[in-house]
């Protein structure tokens, strides 16, 4: 079976890339290697467009090289084919402009098929999108498509800066365990059996969290990673099972230098992939304001539409649903659609129907005009409470007012869910726009109704904030921590904090969370062990490699940026992972299947 087919070893090697060749070639004797993007038979002229990963080149077979011509009869797209020949300039009327090898052609002397393939699934071309499931599937193939290649290179790219960025501030690479012990980052774990130990488990990391700050005791001063993480959560738009995190620690930082160097790893990753120049230091807001003015730790700052404390200027309303709630001491909030976006009653409807269902709140809407508010509520509400709200939301003719009223804690990310939605709804996010900031002086407890105690917003080795530490006792809901989000249009981006590094600050907190000392000490004697032998302050921060790709490349998808991701239910189409493993597998590990 004589056939070039079969052949591990290429005939010849490649000189160059196919989208790499110019007119500075012409008259070059070339090989290149590729697959069959297009296939062009006029009779005497075969042309075929050849693409790698650098783009495409056309290959122009004429019957004088009988051998090849003949090959490239039977040559079909995504056929891998090798093929050596001339550089030639096209003729006039032939450049294709919009095709950067576009003013050249390759004028094939030898040609040789080195695999064939059956027609593809989709095609495989710029701008051809198909269903995801399909391209998932067939991910190898979707690889191929040069938006995915491009995204993958991008990636690349960014993460090296990163990397040389870091190297450059001193910072040591170093890997840490995947087969670890849970590290609590709010998710659940994924655990894997042990054999050689029957019935006890490792856990993936969900972070190098206890790692790094162990590193930081031995003196390693400065340590980075580009970290695989494993999350067992619900999975979003922009979460995946298992992603990657850059992931740092420094020996004695204040906050503002952890950020500082955050801010130059982010610039120096823009500037590598985009040529853009982002300037630090981005704004910082506290938490408290965020939620205050967005309602959320997150916010988008491409728009305003800011939301808006109502209660005052309702105080003594005879509107009975305002007054029922200002009775219980709780608020009113408002945003404020500008006149030159309106919305239609039924849209008004829609909205306050999915307030009701989703929420259990009500919407009360007003539409402003010269003539006085409109609307179901306007009549309820006196002339002086209109005059008020007026005036605290700088209120123009024609804007319309939402109003919301209920527990400020419960309102706010209502309403700020809803002003995110207007804002995409009337096309207020600039997709070129970056709103960076940092989110800072989180809370470092909220208490847990469905778990009836309090719970660390960041992760239990947070330090809380020198000023707050004599109310970690007597009013911990109220203690602030050294924390900090890297924000960029709505989405976060990375976070960290400064770490406890007492051993006694750190059992005082999980005693807060409702650890006993022995749980405590069975769970993290490692780590409370360690910080009393010496350990330095410390802190850092993680940054989401995928989410940064994500923005680099301008995608909605996390999937669009990771080479093998899984989809919505943790599964990856292609290999069908999970799947069933042999009952002796199981039996080797002791695990029984009961469901
Ligand atoms: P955190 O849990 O905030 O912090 O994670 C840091 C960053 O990781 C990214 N990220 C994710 N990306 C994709 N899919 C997921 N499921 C996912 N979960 C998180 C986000 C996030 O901002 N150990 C701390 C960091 C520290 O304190 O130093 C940590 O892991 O971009």
């Amino acid at each position: 079976m004589p056939d070039s087919k079969y052949s591990p070893l290429p005939p010849w090697q490649r000189t160059d890339y196919c989208g790499a060749l110019r007119a500075r070639d012409e008259g070059r004797a070339v090989a290149v290697l590729g697959w069959v993007a297009a296939r062009r038979d006029h009779g005497r002229l075969i042309f075929i467009d050849l693409r790698d990963r650098e783009g495409i080149v056309q290959l122009v077979f004429n019957p004088e090289y009988a051998a090849a011509h003949d090959v490239a009869e039977k040559a079909r797209s995504e056929y891998f084919i090798a093929v050596r020949g001339k550089v030639l300039r096209r003729s006039e009327g032939t450049v294709n402009a919009e095709l950067p090898t576009g003013e050249i052609e390759v004028a094939v002397s030898e040609c040789e098929i080195l695999n064939t393939s059956p027609v593809p699934p989709f095609p495989i071309a710029e701008g051809e999108v198909a269903a995801e499931e399909l391209r998932l599937k067939n991910r190898y193939l979707d690889l191929r498509r040069p938006e995915m290649l491009r995204n993958m290179r991008r990636r690349h790219r960014a993460l090296k800066a990163v990397r040389d960025y870091l190297d450059e501030n001193g910072f040591i690479e170093v890997e840490t365990p995947i087969l670890w012990k849970s590290t609590p980052e709010g998710a659940r774990d994924y655990l894997v059996p042990s054999r050689v130990n029957p019935g006890r488990f490792y856990a993936l990391p969900q972070s190098p969290q206890l790692l790094k700050q162990l590193l930081m005791v031995s003196g390693f001063d400065r340590y980075y990673q580009i970290a695989r993480c494993f999350r067992d959560e619900d999975l979003r738009a922009n979460r995946q099972p298992e992603f990657t995190q850059i992931d740092l620690e420094m020996t004695c930082p204040r906050p503002e230098d952890v950020m500082s160097v955050a801010e130059g790893m982010i610039a120096a990753a823009y500037q590598a992939t985009l040529g853009i120049d982002i300037r630090p230091p981005f704004p910082r807001l506290a938490y408290a304001e965020a939620m205050e003015r967005f309602g959320s730790d997150k916010p988008d700052m491409r728009f305003g539409m800011e939301l808006r404390n109502l209660t005052e200027a309702f105080a003594g309303t005879a509107f009975k649903v305002f007054a029922e709630v200002l009775a219980r001491g709780e608020s009113i909030y408002a945003i404020a659609v500008p006149a030159e976006h309106q919305l239609s009653r039924r849209e008004l409807d829609e909205m306050a129907e999915s307030l009701r269902s989703r929420h259990g709140l009500g919407l009360a809407w007003a539409k402003t005009a010269q003539e006085g508010w409109q609307g179901p509520v306007a009549k309820h509400i006196g002339e002086s409470e209109k005059a008020r709200a007026a005036q605290a939301m700088a209120l123009k003719a024609g804007d319309t007012l939402l109003m919301v009223a209920g527990d400020a804690n419960k309102i706010r990310p209502v309403l700020g869910d809803l002003r995110l939605a207007l804002g995409q709804k009337f096309g207020l996010c600039d997709a070129e726009g970056r709103s960076f900031l940092w989110v800072v002086d989180f809370p470092l407890f909220e208490y847990s109704a469905e778990e009836k105690r309090l719970v660390s917003v960041n992760h239990p080795f947070t330090a809380p904030h020198p000023d707050d530490l004599e109310r970690l006792e007597s009013e911990p809901l109220r203690v602030r921590s050294l924390a900090y989000d890297m924000v960029l249009n709505g989405q976060e981006l990375g976070g960290g904090s400064i770490r406890i590094h007492s051993r006694e600050l750190q059992l005082k907190v999980m005693d807060l969370l409702g650890l006993t000392r022995e749980e405590a000490l069975d769970r993290f004697g490692f780590l409370l062990d360690a910080l009393t032998y010496g350990a330095p302050p410390h802190g850092g921060c993680a940054f989401g490699v995928d989410r940064l790709a994500m923005v680099l490349c301008g995608t909605d998808s996390i999937r669009d940026v990771i080479a093998f991701p899984k989809t919505q239910k943790a599964v990856d189409l292609m290999s069908g992972a999970p799947s069933e493993v042999s009952p002796r597998q199981l039996k080797e590990l002791g695990i029984k299947v009961t469901s």
